[in-house]
């Protein structure tokens, strides 16, 4: 099926064509990949050196940051052949409920549809292309800005092109299309536009545009093991805050993320209840299509805040082990998560370009905790804790993005504890290869 309902028992549903589905040429999506060149010699560069142990393995090629005909064949090897998280199901939570992303230029809607089934599918109209929700207009002096516009909101029983009134419904289907009686051949039956595969995951919603891809979730077990008493999929998220044009690779955002190396010295006391040397390295198989990076905290119920402490109350259904974790795991090529003591988070990446990044940051809570008292109050307090690791993580990343474009960036050994960033290069390389 092509849509997924987020019900219960519902969270394995992975997407692909329904046999009702109307076809139609321009609904399948080519997979060919043209290797340039300049890609080719990054390939050549010897990739096996990055994904061997990690007590032996060195970086990838600072090209692989920095080149943008690398960027474009990610693209292709990656964000259009993997699971790629574009939000959560509250999102979406009743019909019509929409919101649009842009994956790899490919302006897409995801929609909960009249059904109740979650829909993720292309925003290109079939008739002329126009992305159907863009608007009609815009501000004068932003007309030649050709920028995606990302909007959200209930589109009631489908949606309308701008530009000519072609109409949809919820599910894609051309149900409208004025004055095209005296075309041959027309049929409105025969349109709808592409959709993609889509699987949920701990209300996580996933797309593929390959719509034969291998299902996530079995995928994600190891990590489910791990996160299971944070129940992630009762959480809500609260307001997120998207951060546009962040001047860095989206990999050098996932290495930063998941290392233990950098705690103790970037962080320094800020973040002396986790520490560099806590770090517990978990598993990873070539299958596996998550990395997990945890530690233990020097206390239980930490908070990434001034205090050190939870600011709301510890989840209760954690093990006394778990409640002295510091979890972080990535699910590439878009998500990197996090669990608390009181709450988890997420970062949602989406690369405009080798060195431009959109990242949505937000923080997920039980529900019910988004109505306790002081809710917001504290979260203010909780958000500037995490602004100042945030910043100083900003600057160093954005300073090594300086330093790869460098004739003399390196491509260094790595110590135990970035042993994830190792994993991250092995789940890479392998798809760079089957791709080139
Ligand atoms: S481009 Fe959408 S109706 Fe013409
Ligand atoms: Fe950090």
């Amino acid at each position: 099926m092509t849509a997924t309902k987020d019900g219960p028992g519902a969270a394995r549903d992975r997407g692909g064509y329904p046999p009702d589905h109307p076809s139609e040429e321009g609904n399948s999506v080519s997979f060919t990949t043209t290797t340039k060149p300049s890609v080719r010699q990054i390939l050549d560069a010897g990739l096996d050196a990055s994904t061997v142990g990690a007590d032996e393995a060195v970086m990838l090629p600072p090209a692989c940051y920095t080149d943008p005909e690398f960027f474009e064949f990610e693209k292709q090897a990656l964000f259009l052949r993997e699971w790629v998280c574009l939000g959560r199901t509250e999102q979406v939570a009743n019909p019509g409920d929409y919101f649009t992303a842009t994956i790899a230029d490919e302006p897409l809607i995801v929609v909960r549809d009249t059904h109740g089934a979650v829909r993720v599918m292309s925003a290109v109209c079939r008739h002329r292309a126009m992305v159907i929700t863009d608007p009609p207009a815009k501000p004068s002096e932003r007309w030649w800005d050709t920028t995606p516009v990302e909007s959200s909101g209930n589109c009631g029983h489908g949606f309308r092109c701008p530009y000519h009134f072609w109409t949809y419904n919820t599910e894609g289907r051309l149900i409208g299309a004025p004055d095209m009686e005296r075309t041959k051949g027309f049929r409105k039956e025969d349109i709808c536009l592409p959709q993609l595969g889509v699987e949920i995951w701990n209300n996580f919603i996933f797309a593929n545009f390959d719509t034969g891809a291998p299902p996530l979730s079995p995928r994600l077990e190891k990590i489910e093991t791990v996160i299971a008493n944070w129940d992630i999929a009762n959480m809500v998220q609260s307001t997120p805050e998207d951060l546009e044009a962040l001047p860095w690779n989206w990999k050098v955002m996932f290495e930063n993320f998941v290392e233990f190396y950098h705690s103790d010295r970037l962080h320094n006391r800020i973040c002396a209840f986790s520490t560099s040397d806590s770090y517990i390295e978990s598993p990873f198989a070539p299958d596996d299509a998550a990395i997990i990076s945890a530690g233990r905290t020097t206390h239980p119920d930490f908070g990434f805040n001034p205090t050190f402490k939870a600011l709301f109350p510890p989840i209760k259904t954690r093990t006394e082990d778990e409640r002295a974790l510091a979890a972080f795991f990535l699910v590439p090529p878009t998500l990197a998560f996090g669990v608390n003591s009181d709450s988890a988070f997420y970062f949602l990446l989406v690369p405009t370009a080798v060195d431009r990044l959109n990242i949505r940051v937000a923080g997920l809570y039980p529900r019910g905790y988004l109505d306790l008292p002081l809710f917001h109050e504290l979260e203010a307090v909780s958000a500037l804790g995490i602004d100042y690791f945030n910043q100083m993580d900003f600057a160093a990343v954005s300073s090594v993005q300086r330093g790869l474009r460098s004739r003399f960036a390196p491509r260094s050994q790595l110590c135990w504890q970035e042993t994830p960033i190792n994993q991250f290069h092995r789940w890479l390389v392998p798809r760079y290869e089957s791709a080139s």
